[in-house]
């Protein structure tokens, strides 16, 4: 018997994780409920750390970047996760916790790109400064010496034109640390490193962080298939999140290119970590790795699975592409949540009689059309109109006149980016006839 026919749909991909057991056994852990923490106001410190401090505190600093407006979707699941003392900054949230869950952030988070943990603060105003006080920092309690690393580094001051020139500063203290307790040099690794720093420079304001992610959260592992332009993961994953789909009612993605609103969708229903599937984290890198600890957080994400009750749809007009959607919606084992059809957008009649629909039509600018771009938007809205209603609808696209071509009024505009594209997602609500003469009288009556 086939491991998807023994398992519920989407349970596959967790039994299968826990039963490689590669990084240890999670059958004798029993899951914790995290308390749920509300959030504390606290300003950020600028004050100098202890790196050493810094280093082994069981409660920690954490910064979890993200993609520009995705930063209160970020905050909520960071609640929901019980992290403590919560601040939004610009495309990222910082808080505190320990190493459980700097595992579950890099597991369970859908919005965040990366987990950085901060380690050092410091003031430097020359390249010489910035070098002696990185020194200072016990490298060798934070690495072994036969682990490769990477430095990357976002520069924004007069005193450090250079941003590579820095990083390649930092490298250097490293490795003169290292050298300077008796122990042999760790190697530079550009491509695939096992431990990841990340050097970030404001004026004279220095912090040096471990990234703990490693490859971007986005890249969940399923996607198999490349598609012309897919839409990145967590953006797609925001976008339901925005939407506040939660499971309750059916949806669909009408336009699903290579299936990944509509995977993101299943993951969120079934309240399955995005990154369950992922083979490696920068943290595994780490002296402090735990193995058990993090087979207890994977052990938790079994117990929080949660069976799908409404359908997902995923059609799509081009076989090419319905042949990659179903490569990816197979490798993220989410075939039996997810009903895929090749079928014409403007030609099939609706699956259901309401629900929720995301949608991300072609852009034109990185599409072909056979149709121009304004026909194909006013198409798009009047099928909304006419065959649609009582569903609502969220569009992401990227111009106003492709907006103003679908010709309904929409009752949330939300500005976002797709890669380099300034976008919005738009929400319309397609009352049914009845529905409207209901507010209707509502309104004349009150
Ligand atoms: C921007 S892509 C969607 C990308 C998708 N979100 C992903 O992550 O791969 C738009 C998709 O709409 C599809 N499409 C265009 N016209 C359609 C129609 N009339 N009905 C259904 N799909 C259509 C295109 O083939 C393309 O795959």
């Amino acid at each position: 018997m086939s491991e998807e026919k023994e398992n519920k749909p989407g349970e596959s991909s967790i039994l299968k994780r826990l039963k490689i057991q590669k990084r240890g056994d999670a059958s004798d852990v029993k899951p914790i409920k995290r308390e749920f923490k509300k959030r504390e106001e606290m300003p950020v410190s600028e004050e100098e750390v202890d790196p050493i401090n810094v280093i082994h505190e069981e409660e920690f600093e954490m910064v979890a970047t993200c993609m520009q407006n995705m930063e209160p979707e970020l905050e909520q699941e960071l609640i929901d996760l019980g992290a403590k003392d919560i601040r939004i900054q610009r495309r990222a949230v910082m808080f505190k916790g320990d190493l459980e869950l700097l595992y579950a952030a890099n597991i369970w988070l859908r919005t965040a790109l990366k987990v950085l943990k901060p380690i050092y603060h410091y003031t430097a105003k020359n390249d010489d400064e910035l070098y002696k006080r990185a020194m200072k920092l016990p490298w060798e309690s934070i690495f072994s010496e036969e682990k490769t690393f990477s430095i990357d580094s976002a520069v924004n001051s007069e005193h450090f034109t250079h941003s590579q020139f820095a990083s390649l500063r930092i490298k250097d203290a490293i490795v003169d640390r290292f050298r300077a307790q008796q122990l042999k040099r760790p190697n530079v690794e550009r491509y695939d490193p096992d431990v990841r720093i990340h050097l970030h420079i404001n004026d004279r304001n220095i912090t040096i962080s471990l990234d703990s992610s490693g490859t971007p959260l986005f890249k969940r592992g399923y996607r198999i298939q490349q598609h012309l332009a897919p839409i990145n993961e967590c953006l797609a994953a925001g976008m339901i999140l925005k939407s506040g789909w939660r499971g309750e009612v059916d949806l669909l993605d009408p336009m699903t290119g290579t299936g990944t609103i509509a995977i993101e969708a299943a993951l969120i229903a079934c309240n399955i970590p995005p990154n369950l599937n992922r083979v490696n984290f920068a943290f595994e890198g780490w002296k402090s790795y735990n193995v058990s600890l993090l087979s207890k957080v994977l052990g938790e994400a079994k117990e929080k699975y949660k069976p799908l009750k409404v359908n997902i749809y995923a059609h799509e007009l081009n076989s090419n592409n319905i042949r990659s959607a179903r490569m990816n919606i197979n490798s993220s084992n989410m075939r039996k949540s997810i009903l895929l059809e090749q079928a014409d957008f403007f030609k099939s009649k609706p699956p259901s009689d309401k629900g929720c629909i995301i949608m991300n039509p072609p852009y034109g600018e990185r599409l072909e059309l056979q149709e121009g771009l304004p026909d194909f938007f006013e198409k798009i809205g009047s099928t909304l109109k006419h065959e649609y209603s009582g569903w609502e609808a969220w569009i992401i696209a990227s111009d106003e006149e492709s907006f103003k071509n679908i010709g309904l009024k929409a009752s949330k505009k939300i500005p976002l980016m797709n890669g380099k594209l300034d976008c919005q997602f738009r929400k319309y609500e397609l009352f049914d006839g009845k529905r409207i003469e209901k507010l209707k009288a509502e309104r004349s009556e009150g």
